[in-house]
């Protein structure tokens, strides 16, 4: 009997992009697929069902795709964290490294009320890294963050245990 897919089923991976020697895991086939699609948006909200979130931080660019699924299906606000340059308020800012490079992101100074409960979403966790640096920025403005939820982990690279070790729970789909 041919077995039911799973999320993972949905994700490819492209070996040398964007540099030699990374195995970049491409979500579009996911995203592309209405089965999948749904799936993956299903079992990310399926851990906080009645759960307070306040808001949902997207980090920039995979996480816009769930996060802003997520906050449709929780009724609840979406808050971009984007790289240095892109939103047009005021902003705060923390650099970070990440598998293939450096990098600054942002959020608005005026997104996150202090107390709010929110839940961070991003497509895949490799060092930690960039979602360090969001919830840095959450913090900084009196967030509170409930989870930090992704579609993939690769272990490999510790950025779960980084995330724990800072006091996170942190919830993935898939390794
Ligand atoms: C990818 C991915 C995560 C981040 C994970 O984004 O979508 O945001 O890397 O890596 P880390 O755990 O080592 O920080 P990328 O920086 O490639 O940006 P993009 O989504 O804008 O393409
Ligand atoms: N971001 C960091 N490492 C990645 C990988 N291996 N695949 C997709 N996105 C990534």
């Amino acid at each position: 009997m041919r077995k039911n897919k799973d999320v993972k089923d949905y994700i490819r991976t492209i070996v040398d992009f964007p540099h030699e020697g990374i195995m970049f895991r491409d979500v579009t086939t996911l995203f592309a697929d209405p089965r999948g699609f749904r799936m993956a948006i299903d079992q990310m909200l399926h851990p906080f069902a009645g759960e307070r979130i306040d808001k949902v931080v997207g980090l920039e660019a995979r996480g816009f795709i769930m996060g802003g699924a997520i906050a449709h299906q929780l009724s609840v606000g979406f808050v971009p964290v984007r790289k240095k340059g892109k939103l047009p308020g005021t902003t705060i800012s923390e650099e970070y490294t990440l598998e293939y490079g450096e990098a600054i992101v942002e959020i608005h100074d005026d997104a996150i009320q202090p107390g709010e409960k929110i839940l961070v979403v991003d497509d895949l966790l490799a060092t930690g890294g960039t979602a360090k640096a969001g919830i840095k920025l959450i913090e900084r403005l009196g967030g509170e963050i409930i989870a930090c939820s992704f579609i993939i982990d690769l272990p490999e690279l510790g950025g779960r245990k980084k995330l724990e070790d800072m006091g996170m729970n942190v919830s993935v789909l898939c390794e």
